[in-house]
């Protein structure tokens, strides 16, 4: 798998003399050589802007546009004309936060991990109804039937938490809560790159993710709306490129996914994401679920261990985990974001410290800042082991 690393010009480089060991996926991944060239591709050879041009070039670039629109879709299962670009997942939370049309005395139920950009959208609108987590942070999944009254109006759950790793029972989540009618979101932020995805066997009316946790480039971002949900949906953004017709006292808009889609998009950006996909579509999801469920395993294996290190989730087994592993450790003198400067700048190991978007779930865990590692297909055991090692030497 680690022959994937020479696909990636970021990693060829070095800090202070030594090579980076980049463990920091879930921030952000960095971008394999099709994607820059891809981007690259747009500018020097269409450039104009999409759904307007009537020359040669506005068509070269509406065809790429709209190709990335069908990877995106043959990558979740989904038709086309469900995909939404947006400019991240956390717009794209934001745009059904605002489009269903909530009071604030509606109720919207999902775990205490949830990430920020899963958690303040629908605290604007409407009352947040929190699952509890347990000590390890892992989601009380089944608290969600209590959990739902007559007010519920949505459910929400990250797919792969973005601080524990761990993989939820989204299918059971969308039945049990459509058995009480009510429809389910998904952040599939920390999921779509790591696990095949079928929104249809999945069932959720939403889901979200963004194409810089995907190998694309940032600024752009995917709703996927079950095709009669859109119905639900008011408009969020308009102005430009979302409007058939305007006139003084009227205006149409477009059919979607186009009406949700205002103003000139990160065209070069969704074409990128278009080649990200190709290019682990052509590797196989499976294959990298594979992988990245052996590190995620390796990772717990090696870092439990290490003196009075508390590793979040590490108790779920490595099935139902992706290749991330957060921790605390004790270091005197030393917050975690220390931890993770002293792993770049002594080592060139690249990792997340402090809160991680995750501010209840470290509240109620009392944990004052957390260390994430996270791996994807270009690492191999030899990141895991330098990682492991320099933080013995620590310990
Ligand atoms: N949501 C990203 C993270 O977990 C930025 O680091």
């Amino acid at each position: 798998m680690n022959d994937y690393k020479n696909s990636f010009p970021l990693l060829q480089r070095e800090l202070d003399g030594q090579p980076i060991t980049y463990l920091d996926s879930a921030s952000t991944t960095p971008k394999p050589k099709v994607v820059i060239d891809a981007v690259t591709r747009y500018y020097t050879e269409m450039g104009a802007n999409v759904h307007r041009g009537v020359h040669p070039l506005g068509e070269a670039s509406t065809a790429a546009y709209e190709r990335a629109r069908y990877s995106v879709a043959a990558l979740i299962g989904a038709l086309p004309s469900e995909i939404v670009f947006t400019r991240n997942a956390t717009e794209s939370f934001n745009l059904v936060a605002q489009g269903l049309a909530l009071s604030l005395d509606d109720e919207v139920v999902f775990p205490a991990s949830e990430h920020h950009s899963n958690y303040m959208p629908w605290r604007q609108v409407a009352k947040p109804v929190l699952v509890d987590i347990d000590d390890e942070t892992v989601p009380r999944y089944s608290q969600l039937k209590e959990r739902i009254t007559k007010r519920t109006k949505l459910v929400t759950l990250a797919h792969v938490s973005n601080v524990n790793g761990v993989i939820a029972p989204v299918e059971e989540w969308v039945e049990t809560a459509h058995a009480a009618g009510v429809p389910v979101m998904i952040d599939a932020s920390q999921s779509v790159s790591h696990l095949p995805i079928d929104v249809k066997k999945i069932g959720c009316d939403f889901l979200a993710f963004s194409s810089h946790k995907l190998f694309g480039p940032s600024g752009v971002g995917i709703l996927y709306v079950r095709r009669e949900r859109f119905d639900s949906l008011k408009l969020y953004n308009v102005g430009g490129g979302m409007v058939a017709y305007n006139s003084e006292d009227r205006f149409e808009a477009r059919e979607a996914p186009f009406r949700y889609e205002a103003g000139t998009p990160n065209i070069e950006g969704a074409i990128g994401l278009g080649a990200a996909i190709e290019m682990v579509r052509s590797i196989g999801m499976d294959k990298i679920a594979a992988h990245s469920r052996a590190l995620g395993e390796m990772l717990v294996r090696e870092l439990k261990p290490l003196s009075g290190a508390r590793v979040l989730g590490a108790s779920v087994a490595p099935e139902r985990r992706v290749a991330l592993c957060t921790l605390s450790l004790p270091v005197p003198s030393m917050t975690q974001a220390n931890i993770a400067r002293l792993l770049a700048d002594s080592h060139a190991i690249l990792v997340s410290g402090g809160f991680h978007c995750a501010h209840v779930l470290h509240h109620r865990a009392q944990l004052d800042g957390t260390l994430r590692a996270s791996a994807h297909l270009f690492n191999d055991e030899a990141d895991i082991e330098r990682l492991a090692s320099a933080l013995r030497d620590l310990v």
